[in-house]
């Protein structure tokens, strides 16, 4: 039997990501909490890993001792300003206890200043759907990182804007995210805020601290044409790419493209240190008649694939492969962290290969050379999963949500072990996930 590791450069970054509406608990002062309470969600938060009740030292405990370097957290808008005119200087405070934990614990901080959520008070300004938002985010933004600024260097002003303009403002169906509308247009004007508010952010956090590493959390979704040979198809593939990945151009030349045409936002070009690219799974898409309301064109999985629990995400990793190269050729030398990647596995069946198999397509990509300098799994303990509640678990530690007790999953030891050799090797996936092996080590 073939023996060997993978390795990855020295100095790689592991560590697993989370977002404060998802673990702190009880922020009933921003949108979804009023979403859930309105009934749109599978359950509610509610006091979700109990972050803010002090159990993040018990989760960075189990990161660190699991061989963690890195660990992607954010912060809730609404706690930091709960008014437009007023800041809690102790909910900072919090936050700098807990990069400071972070780094007692060797693990290097990255912080998101906006993940998904928005404090209930920027509806009465128009949320993201006026230009009226970018200077209340960039002031937001100022505030928080100079408050933060002296443990932390690497940011991502916001996590999937892609994901918010069109959950929010084009899904209708159970995954929608507040505030529910269907409006394409509407969408295209939120994206282009978040855009701009990215871009103003990542002016103003280098003014304040110049050796800062600034960044965006791409949302990375490959659309393949299910028929190659169908033009049909490859059209309707590139409409499909256009809205839910080309986006991330932007950041490359200025211009928002869409399938309603683009928009123009200068002061985005060059706006990023880092590429942050979050992969899941990648779709097929097929000219269907009855699919009207998106082109003619249907979207969906493979049928030969592995789903995650529900069918929720399909096991594609060479998508992953084809992203980052996607990557590497649209922002040459840019650096690429991966910012999430993971799977929704409650009985941890799927998770070890999941998990082993992505990390080696990246490490197919680190071999070429490819600027790759960390991967942050997602997650570290399971997490109120948007409109899927608790449904969804995607954490290599679960978590009982009524007593809050932690239960090691498998995929936890794996993910150590990984971490701990720096690469995957022949024993790991042996002991884990046998079935991968002739996939990783071929005889
Ligand atoms: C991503 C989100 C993250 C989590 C995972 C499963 O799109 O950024 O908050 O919900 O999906």
């Amino acid at each position: 039997m073939p023996q060997g590791t993978y390795h990855f450069p020295k100095g790689f970054l592991w560590g697993t990501a989370t977002a404060a509406h998802q673990v702190e608990g009880n922020n009933t002062n921003n949108n979804w909490w009023k979403w859930e309470r309105d009934g749109h969600t599978d359950g509610s938060a509610a006091v979700a890993a109990d972050w803010w009740g002090g159990r993040w030292r018990e989760d960075f405990d189990r990161a660190a001792e699991a061989g963690q370097n890195a660990h992607r957290l954010s912060v809730e808008w609404s706690r930091i300003q709960p008014t437009p005119d007023t800041w809690d200087e102790e909910a900072l405070e919090k936050y700098r206890a807990m990069l400071r934990g972070l780094k007692e614990r060797g693990l290097t901080p990255m912080v998101t200043l906006h993940h998904f959520t928005d404090p209930l008070w920027l509806g009465n300004y128009g949320s993201w759907e006026t230009e009226a938002v970018v200077p209340l985010f960039e002031k937001f933004v100022r505030k928080t990182v100079d408050a933060l600024k002296e443990y932390c260097s690497l940011w991502c002003t916001i996590n999937e804007p892609t994901g918010y303009a069109l959950n929010g403002y084009v899904t209708t169906g159970v995954d929608s995210f507040p505030p529910g509308k269907n409006n394409m247009k509407l969408a295209m004007q939120v994206h282009a805020n978040l855009i701009r508010g990215h871009a103003a952010s990542y002016r103003a956090i280098h003014l304040l601290q110049p050796e800062a590493r600034v960044g965006i959390a791409h949302q990375y979704r490959p659309m393949m044409p299910y028929h190659t040979w169908s033009p049909l198809d490859r059209l309707l593939t590139n409409a499909f790419n256009t809205t839910v990945n080309s986006f991330a151009l932007t950041l490359a030349d200025g211009v928002m493209r869409s399938p309603l045409g683009s928009i123009k936002i200068p002061e985005a070009k060059g706006t990023q240190d880092y590429f942050g690219f979050n992969y899941y799974t990648r779709e097929y898409v097929t000219f269907d008649l009855r699919h009207a309301s998106t082109l003619f064109g249907r979207h969906f999985y493979r049928k030969d694939v592995e789903l995650s629990d529900d069918g929720f995400l399909a096991m594609e990793p060479d998508g992953m492969y084809e992203g980052l190269k996607w990557v590497v050729r649209t922002f040459p030398n840019l650096p690429i962290l991966v910012t999430e990647n993971g799977v929704n596995s409650a009985d941890d069946s799927m998770r070890p290969r999941y998990t082993v198999q992505h990390i080696h397509q990246m490490w197919r990509a680190v071999n070429f050379n490819w600027p790759i300098k960390g991967y942050f799994h997602w997650s570290l303990v399971d997490n109120f999963e948007w409109s899927f509640g608790w449904k969804y678990r995607f954490g290599l530690w679960g978590l009982d949500v009524d007593t809050q007790k932690r239960i090691k999953r498998p995929s936890a030891d794996l993910y150590a072990e990984i971490c701990k050799e720096n690469g995957i090797s022949s024993e790991m996936v042996q002991k884990y996930c046998p079935e991968s092996f002739e996939k990783l080590f071929p005889s």
